[in-house]
């Protein structure tokens, strides 16, 4: 077998090769054909999704003998020096290492002189966003006045932190992340061209761990090829990136569910046991929620990074969409303290008890603006606590309104019992809508106390207690 890496090996050689980026390729392809080249070409998205590569065949393409054209022949002198990037004309430039105003200066220098052997000088800088920003300032001066026959691509993956000067003065491309389907046929084809056996399986949780980046997927396939022996299957590939499978999720979810705390812990630690990253069990259930809200939603499961097994795993779980959203929320809130925490295994578990006491009880924040639940809500409280409130509330109307709760009672006499004791009910009514509340208690005429509309006429000319 050939030891080069996958990644170069199978680095794609003209526009049809690349995978997932069809927009990019059609307007880049457009661009050439019509012969009008522009001098800044900006190529955004995350990493190993085809930036660097696009721009070399850009640069052939516009390079070749034959050009320019949308097939670089890749045989002549200049097809063949790019793609080693061996060709003088064509410059790359890590943008991270190169950031400052120097090299910027000797570039704008540089470009002066025109190509020697080809039609264009392409500059590719890489990571364009790490510049300084004298540098940015010293490249913008080159953009205004280009000299002819000079193309640059800047290459990013964080395009908010280059100045809106240079961006305006780009032509934009948007790479995206690939899906799990995408990656997962490309790794299979190359799987194939080397004589390597692999299951779907272990292709399509390669290419879940991938995370939209070929790159990633490619060189997680590589270490498989060289620690298995025979045929790579999914075992393989939870052992080598100590990655869990779908089930361990589900399962996790189901203990979750029939709230059997012992258990989640245990298989919680198993995980960890088996070689687990906590911050990767965190973000593995945190994509499997994800899916089971979409699942739930009627979302096809061509869209979600999970095989058909789970999706039906899912579907039959009894969550419902509220239970599932306050779960992601639990744990989207937590997701600070268990990047930054030194001890992650404690603080994955801390999110575990969370999760499995927000599955308790009725969700808070739903009584809300229901007159009706809200005073059920109040009087379930009281009748415990103070009963005596309890017997005076069960006379009122009570209405929330924001910041408001109202309560028209009927005489003076439940009203200052009421306003002697609003610190207590502020407090309960505090718990029951998750929000701080001012309470505002009005004597309602009697006979109109039923009639909602006259009730809240009644509220706003009533006082406001704080
Ligand atoms: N869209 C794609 N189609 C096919 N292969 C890709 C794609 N994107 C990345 N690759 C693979 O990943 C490697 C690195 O890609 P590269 O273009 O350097 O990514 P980027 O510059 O976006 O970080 C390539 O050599 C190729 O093997
Ligand atoms: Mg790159
Ligand atoms: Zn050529």
């Amino acid at each position: 077998m050939n030891h080069r890496v996958i990644s170069l090996k199978y680095r794609p050689q003209d526009f049809d090769e690349l995978t997932g980026q069809s927009h990019v390729v059609l307007s880049l392809k457009g661009a050439i054909k019509s012969g009008r080249i522009g001098h800044a070409f900006l190529f955004a998205g995350p990493r190993g999704v085809g930036k660097t590569t696009a721009a070399r065949i850009f640069a052939k393409s516009l390079n070749c003998i034959e050009g320019p054209t949308v097939h670089p022949c890749q045989k002549c002198q200049s097809c063949r020096e790019i793609a080693f990037s061996r060709s003088i004309d064509v410059v790359e430039i890590d943008g991270a290492s190169n950031r400052g105003i120097d090299e910027i200066r000797n570039l704008r220098e540089a470009v002066q002189y025109s190509p020697l052997y080809c039609k264009y000088k392409v500059y590719i800088i890489d990571e364009v966003h790490m510049l300084t920003n004298e540098a940015f300032n010293a490249l913008l001066k080159t953009l205004e006045e280009p000299p002819p026959s000079v193309v640059f691509v800047f290459a990013t993956t964080n395009p908010v932190k280059i100045p809106q000067t240079i961006l305006s003065r780009c032509e934009r491309f948007i790479f995206k992340r690939l899906s799990v389907k995408e990656i997962s046929a490309r790794l299979k084809s190359i799987a194939q061209k080397e004589g390597v056996s692999i299951t779907e399986k272990a292709l399509h949780y390669t290419a879940v761990r991938a995370d939209g980046s070929v790159r990633d997927g490619e060189s997680i396939l590589e270490q498989l090829i060289s620690f298995v022996e025979g045929t790579i299957t999914e075992e393989d590939v939870f052992k080598l990136i100590g990655f869990l499978s779908g089930s361990f999720y589900s399962d996790l979810l189901e203990k979750i569910v029939l709230k059997r705390d012992a258990d989640v812990l245990v298989a919680l630690n198993q995980g960890i046991e088996d070689g687990a990253d906590p911050v990767e069990i965190y973000r593995g259930l945190v994509d499997y929620l994800r899916a089971a809200l979409l699942v739930h939603s009627g979302m096809p499961g061509e869209f979600l990074d999970l095989g058909d097994e789970d999706i039906c795993k899912v579907k039959k779980m009894s969550l419902d969409r509220h239970e599932i959203m306050r779960m992601l929320e639990v744990l989207l809130n937590a997701e600070d303290s268990i990047k930054r925490s030194m001890n992650t295994r404690i603080a994955l578990e801390l999110v575990f008890f969370q999760l499995l006491t927000v599955l308790e009880g009725p969700p808070a924040k739903q009584n809300g603006g229901n007159p009706g639940n809200i005073k059920e809500a109040i009087l379930r409280v009281l009748q415990v606590q103070i009963p005596k409130l309890a017997a005076l509330i069960q006379g009122s109307a009570v209405t929330a309104d924001g910041a408001y709760v109202c309560i028209s009672v009927k005489d003076d006499f439940a009203k200052s019992t009421l306003m002697s004791n609003q610190g207590v009910l502020q407090t309960i009514l505090k718990k029951l809508l998750n929000r701080d509340v001012s309470i505002r208690v009005v004597v309602a005429n009697e006979k109109k106390a039923n009639n909602l509309e006259e009730t809240i006429r009644a509220l706003f000319d009533g006082e406001e207690v704080r």
